[in-house]
């Protein structure tokens, strides 16, 4: 027998930032994190997983390009993970085609397709491996023997993938269990709670970033004293975990803007205090950062906040009673890009379709 699934994911932008790994082996983080999950309208993997027994080996084709995923260790804790957590599939007449964990001997062959570019700080990662473990979890008909259980697998693919397993506000928990068990997202808002809420993207570069998160991660928490003065339990995080998650299930935008940006400054500081430093934003980036501030001080209220990842680009968090405004503002700053092009892209939280 031959079994497929195809279904998408939507990528999603934090607002208190992950970086820092707790064990690069279980991919854990050095702190919690908390994101939005973008609605799947324009950021999107959508992913094809076929289980064959007959087929030799795993294989990936990302974007229509082979991919040799021999070994790829985030790639096979990702099929391992949700295979082995497989259940019983039966066929339309309800005989039993597969028993429970008897999917031993299949092989996958994945197609996986970004509609937004790859590597860019986009969070692309956090889509693919999403889509790749939900796809799977179809597939190998698996069921969480706890919650959250398949987004400890998603973490392994990718830190961030392990928040895109729901929609709405998710937070993933660093945990504290030695096997990695309990390092896991969790729903704090689903996606009707806050529906008014926005996101644009300014696509700044589509190139791929120089200097991978996983990479730049590493070199921070071996070089920067400031990312152990974020982490550290009861530090700045922890405070801003619960203050951001108070502020969401109120929809006090105010609050939540404030500390999103506050939170992506600090992200990039200690990028900076990194040695050797990590820049990931440019001038461009930092006008953003300028032209929000002075259009929230014209307003009287923070109405838009900033966020950058590991790249260039800009997320602009706002409402959507002054997505119109923002959109203007930042066109008006780009003489000539389109709206309805490569250049800015208005998303809306997810569930708002
Ligand atoms: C800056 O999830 O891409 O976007 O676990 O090594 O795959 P790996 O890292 P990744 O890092 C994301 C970093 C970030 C912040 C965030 O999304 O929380």
């Amino acid at each position: 027998h031959t079994f497929t699934c195809t279904l998408s994911s939507g990528t999603n932008i934090a607002c208190i930032k992950y970086w820092g790994k707790k064990s690069v082996a279980l991919n854990t983080p050095i702190n919690s994190s908390v994101s939005v999950t973008l609605d799947q309208k324009d950021l999107k993997t959508v992913t094809t997983v076929v289980a064959s027994k007959s087929f030799e080996k795993n294989r990936l084709w990302l974007n229509g390009t082979e991919e040799d995923v021999t070994n790829s260790k985030r790639f096979n804790a990702c099929v391992d993970g949700v295979r082995r957590m497989g259940g019983e599939r039966r066929g339309e007449g309800k005989e039993v085609l597969v028993e429970k964990g008897g999917w031993g001997d299949y092989k996958v062959h994945v197609s996986s397709m970004n509609t937004f570019p790859t590597a860019a700080g986009l969070a692309s990662s956090a889509a693919g491996y999403s889509a790749l473990v939900k796809c799977l979890a179809e597939v190998f008909c698996a069921s969480e023997s706890y919650p959250g259980e398949l987004s400890t697998i998603a973490r392994q693919g990718s830190g961030s993938a392990c928040r895109s397993l729901q929609g709405g506000f998710v937070a993933w928990r660093m945990g504290s269990k030695a096997d990695g068990s309990d390092s896991m997202a969790e729903q704090v808002c689903n996606e009707n709670h806050w529906p008014e809420m926005r996101a644009v993207i300014l696509v700044i570069s589509d190139l791929k970033k120089d200097t991978s998160s996983t990479e730049g991660m590493g070199t921070s928490v071996d070089t920067s004293e400031l990312l152990g003065f974020r982490a550290r339990e009861g530090g700045v995080v922890d405070r801003r975990m619960e203050l951001i998650e108070k502020a969401y299930k109120e929809r006090d935008f105010e609050a939540f803007g404030k500390v999103t940006m506050q939170d992506s400054n600090q992200f990039h500081a200690t990028c900076l205090d990194t040695y050797p430093p990590i820049f990931y934003m440019n001038d461009t980036s930092k006008s953003v950062i300028k032209i929000v501030h002075a259009y929230n001080a014209w307003k009287g209220r923070v109405a838009a906040a900033y966020t950058f990842d590991a790249g260039p680009n800009a997320v602009i968090y706002c409402l959507d009673d002054v997505v119109d405004e923002v959109l203007a503002l930042m066109l008006q700053y780009y003489p000539g890009r389109r709206l309805d092009g490569r250049y800015v892209r208005d998303g809306e939280a997810w569930g708002r379709a």
